[in-house]
């Protein structure tokens, strides 16, 4: 959480600025007080007038003629951190040159808050070898970088470029302010395992792989060492080192072999629990008949982890249908530090939507119910639980 955490946002000038306003948002909605800067150009793409709306304070565009006497060093004093979102290259270049011609450099000139910049322009402007030199010299002087995204760019354009998304700004705010997970690696398993019947057909489920790449996604925003071991062919989140797998066999194993070593273990994976016994090598026919699959069970994959001598902090998930007595019982016998379940039946929750309703149970059996939220406000939830755990 964020709560009265003092962040300044210095919006300069992109076509990103309109995501700001989300960012600005989700700041305060993470209990952040927040204060608003912009420059002359971030104003011809997003009016003030939205920021002030947002955050419920006059925002501040220029060094001169403001109701503060000395706009920049009272905000450069008054932040805990700063975040500079979009970043233009124009920006990064002054504040790289040490100017201070405007109220955001000016500020960022004149503060000692840790600086979170968010770079967002086309692709050549970024890998322009003076940006570029920018950007080596910013962080040589402490500035830290979130992004830019690779993705679609304004004009159409594709490539690397694109301001990281404001949930992963927060996150990265979190880190800087909170810093709970620098230094963890986390290990976390996501997707629904296919189980082949014959070269064309498997056994499969409906699970997307979403929860747990937001997941994977937080934790490495907030400044975690992330492996993800993964079935889900979702576009990797940013960060995270990846491990492809398609079945419960390859899951256990890469599971298993990175899993001594990592401090957190999140499974949030859909295994499988059964597979054909034997693969057919070649296409069932439907003029052979109709075939007979034997059935046979697949390794436990957090049991495997649960046994482990000198075992990660670890976090199971269970998705139920109906009643979550049977999530109960395994938050109590799977030797889990935490089981998130949820009821994949129930509307909004579970399987490829957005959101997710999910009851937190302890292992003595505790349990607290949280309400339907974003998946990534359910990551979010999590990883500050799993930090307050973990540090008392
Ligand atoms: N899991 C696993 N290996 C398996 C099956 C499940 O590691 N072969 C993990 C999942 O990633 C999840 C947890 O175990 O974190 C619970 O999964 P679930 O399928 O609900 O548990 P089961 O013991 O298979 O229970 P059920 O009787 O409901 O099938």
């Amino acid at each position: 959480m964020l709560r009265d955490r003092r962040i300044l946002l210095a919006v300069t000038g992109g076509v990103a600025a309109y995501k700001a306003v989300y960012l600005a948002r989700r700041l305060l909605e993470r209990g952040a007080e927040i204060e608003v800067i912009m420059t002359e150009a971030a104003r011809r793409f997003v009016g003030e007038q939205t920021f002030a709306a947002i955050s419920g304070r006059p925002v501040s565009t220029d060094l001169f003629g403001s109701s503060r006497v000395s706009p920049h060093t009272e905000l450069a004093g008054w932040a805990e951190v700063i975040v500079v979102a979009p970043a233009t290259a124009a920006t990064m270049a002054r504040l790289a040159a040490g100017l201070s011609e405007d109220l955001v450099t000016a500020t960022l000139l004149a503060s000692e808050a840790p600086v979170l910049l968010a770079p967002a322009m086309h692709t050549e402007m970024w890998q322009h070898p003076a940006t570029q030199r920018n950007v080596e010299r910013l962080k040589a002087d402490g500035h830290q970088f979130i992004g830019p995204a690779e993705g679609s760019l304004a004009g159409g354009d594709e490539g690397p470029g694109r301001m990281i998304e404001p949930d992963e700004i927060v996150a990265a705010v979190e880190a800087i302010l909170t810093g709970p997970l620098k230094g963890w690696r986390v290990l976390v398993s996501a997707g629904g395992t296919r189980e082949p019947i014959d070269p064309v057909r498997y056994i499969g489920n409906r699970s997307s792989g979403k929860m747990g790449y937001a997941i994977a996604s937080v934790a490495a925003a907030r400044g975690a060492d992330v492996l993800l071991v993964t079935s889900s062919t979702l576009p990797p989140p940013a960060g995270v080192e990846l491990f492809r797998v398609e079945t419960a066999e390859e899951m256990a194993a890469q599971v298993w072999n990175l899993a001594p070593g990592v401090d957190v273990a999140v499974l949030t994976a859909a295994v499988a629990d059964f597979r054909p016994a034997k693969e057919i090598d070649s296409k069932l026919r439907r003029r052979d008949g109709v075939p007979e699959l034997v059935l046979e069970s697949t390794p436990d994959i957090l049991a495997g982890v649960a046994a482990l001598d000198d075992r990660p902090f670890l976090v199971g998930f269970a998705a139920e249908t109906g009643s979550l007595d049977g999530a109960r019982r395994k938050a109590m016998e799977k030797g889990v530090d935490l089981l998130v379940a949820n009821d994949v039946s129930e509307p909004g929750s579970g399987f490829g939507t957005e959101t997710n309703r999910v009851t937190i149970i302890r292992p003595d059996g505790a349990s607290d119910e949280w309400p339907l939220l974003d998946k990534r406000q359910v990551a979010d939830r999590l990883w500050d639980l799993v930090a307050q755990i973990r540090q008392s």
